[in-house]
């Protein structure tokens, strides 16, 4: 990996490119696991996501935005973490992993969080590998499945990873 992985709040001028990721196989039936968005739902969404503020993030690669990113069911100092990248031409590079980091120094700093959690299905060894070099502790419970494959729950606590306040 070549260049730095930074986040920005998603733009207007994003929205025709995440549709493009969002209409792929991966994305609806493995990621989102809900109906194909068309250009109309897709747009409502947006409309939505700019209305409310939500953190919707976008992920630059240098400066070439490849995937996104966001924290969700933000409650107190806590916050669901999720995250892809779109271009898939760009995975396998480490910028999943660099993301991540990215995401947790995001939620620590912009957002005020102190810890966060994902959840992952068993099967994304891809996913899972990221967020365990980045700190994230596994819990293997009733978290759910999809399509018969179960979800796995990360969580990090903020102070405890490397960089984090509380080890500064
Ligand atoms: C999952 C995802 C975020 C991982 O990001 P990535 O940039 O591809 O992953 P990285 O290159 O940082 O790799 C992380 C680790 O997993 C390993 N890995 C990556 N893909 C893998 C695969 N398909 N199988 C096995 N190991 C894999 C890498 O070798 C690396 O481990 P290492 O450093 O010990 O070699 C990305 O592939 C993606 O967005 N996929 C589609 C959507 C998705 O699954 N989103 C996440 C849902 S929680």
């Amino acid at each position: 990996m070549d260049e730095p992985v930074t986040l920005r709040r998603v733009e207007p001028s994003d929205v025709d490119r995440i549709f493009e990721w969002v209409v792929q196989p991966w994305y609806v039936n493995e990621f989102a696991g809900n109906a194909v968005p068309t250009p109309e739902t897709h747009k409502a969404y947006f409309d939505a996501v700019f209305e409310s503020g939500a953190c919707f993030l976008a992920v630059l690669y240098g400066g070439a935005h490849v995937g996104c990113a966001g924290v969700k069911y933000i409650e107190g100092t806590h916050g669901e973490g999720w995250w892809y990248i779109g271009d898939d031409s760009m995975r396998g590079k480490g910028i999943g992993t660099a993301l991540i980091a990215a995401l947790a120094e995001y939620a620590e700093e912009e957002l005020g969080l102190k810890s966060m959690h994902a959840y992952v299905l068993e099967t994304n060894v891809g996913c899972r590998r990221a967020l365990e070099k980045n700190g994230f502790s596994p819990t293997f419970g009733d978290f759910g499945e999809h399509k018969g494959v179960a979800n796995v729950r990360y969580d990090l606590v903020f102070a405890s990873r490397a960089g984090g306040a509380g080890s500064r």
